[in-house]
């Protein structure tokens, strides 16, 4: 019985993480945590966020009970968790990555319906966020992800669907020169993010458009492809290595990087939950595992394929011939 007690809490654990969720979401909606660097009551707050003083004071006990604030005398205020990962000034913050996962909540709620008709349910998407987002996401990595994918002899790198340039900015930090790929609404973002991240960006050119109708340069000696493929169908993936490899030179290399996924593919559930968040969101992404990307690349004609593990996700290489 014991056992049976103990794998109902575990279940009701998994299917009521939404209220944590939305909890953190609402109050990273309204800024309460840059409010929060100071004591102040849920009076207080109420008063500046102009929200109900009862509801304010609910949410916040409720932020208080999951570790992110600390109530002394009928005051709040930011623990070290809410300081770090929440206030703009940090170089750890990971609100832009709330604001997006807000979105994609609105679009999660269809999920009886997509399962239904296996359509995307893509109502909501805040663009700024969700390019941003991926900068609090890649912080972490960046530089150890760069140094896996290796630049020796490397003069001149895509980053194709670079995003907000987290990783251009790594590699142009190491004298690299960068053509960071993207649509044009993005290079917008990441010219700003790299601007704030006061990373000199001599190194880093721009291309803009759609990398499968449009011109993505050439002559690169090596295109990273980081986290673009699950948006993608398998034949849009296939038709995107494709042209990297005519936009590589002789001898040039090209590594994916995607979450890991075994072949199952059910396991990480990060992963498996992941592709779902690409069900609802566009019309044929999912995850793919390492051995569907390696044999795309085998399929191109690419050489030396192999993988490397990160932490949860996974590189895949290959060389063009020379
Ligand atoms: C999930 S983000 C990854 C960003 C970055 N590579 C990283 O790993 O942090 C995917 C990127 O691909 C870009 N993208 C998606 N489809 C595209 C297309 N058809 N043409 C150009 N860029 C595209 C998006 O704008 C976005 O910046």
């Amino acid at each position: 019985m014991a056992n049976i007690v103990e794998q109902a809490k575990e279940l009701r654990k998994t299917w009521s993480g939404f209220w944590s969720s939305r909890v953190i979401l609402t109050a990273n909606n309204y800024r309460a945590f840059e409010h929060l660097k100071s004591p102040k009551t849920a009076q207080e707050l109420s008063g500046i966020l102009r929200t109900d003083r009862r509801a304010t004071e609910m949410l916040l006990d409720a932020l208080t009970g999951l570790g992110l604030l600390r109530k002394a005398s009928l005051r709040y205020k930011n623990t070290s968790l809410a300081r770090r990962f929440l206030t703009a000034e940090s170089p750890f913050y990971q609100g832009d990555i709330l604001r997006h996962a807000d979105a994609l909540w609105k679009n999660w709620s269809g999920l009886d319906e997509v399962v239904k008709t296996g359509k995307p349910h893509h109502v909501a998407h805040d663009h700024p966020s969700f390019i941003k987002g991926m900068h609090n996401l890649a912080v972490f990595k960046a530089r150890k992800v760069i140094n896996a994918v290796g630049l020796r002899g490397v003069k001149k790198v895509l980053d194709l669907g670079g995003g907000p340039g987290t990783y251009a900015m790594e590699m142009a930090k190491k004298g690299i020169s960068v053509t960071l790929f993207d649509r044009q609404e993005t290079v917008d973002i990441a010219r700003s993010v790299i601007r704030r991240a006061g990373v000199r960006n001599r190194n880093i050119g721009f291309l803009q458009g759609d990398f499968l109708h449009d011109d993505i340069g050439r002559d690169y000696n090596l295109i990273f492809i980081s986290q673009v493929l699950h948006s993608c169908s398998e034949e849009e993936s296939l038709q995107l290595i494709e042209k990297s490899r005519d936009a590589l030179n002789a001898g040039g290399r090209i590594v994916v990087q995607e979450f890991y996924l075994k072949k199952d593919r059910a396991h990480p559930a990060s992963s498996a939950l992941f592709s779902v968040n690409m069900l609802v969101n566009t019309p044929a992404g999912r995850c793919y595992s390492s051995s569907e990307i390696k044999k795309w690349l085998a399929k191109t004609g690419f050489r030396d394929i192999r993988n490397a593990m990160m932490d949860d996700t996974v590189l895949v290489f290959g060389k063009k011939e020379k």
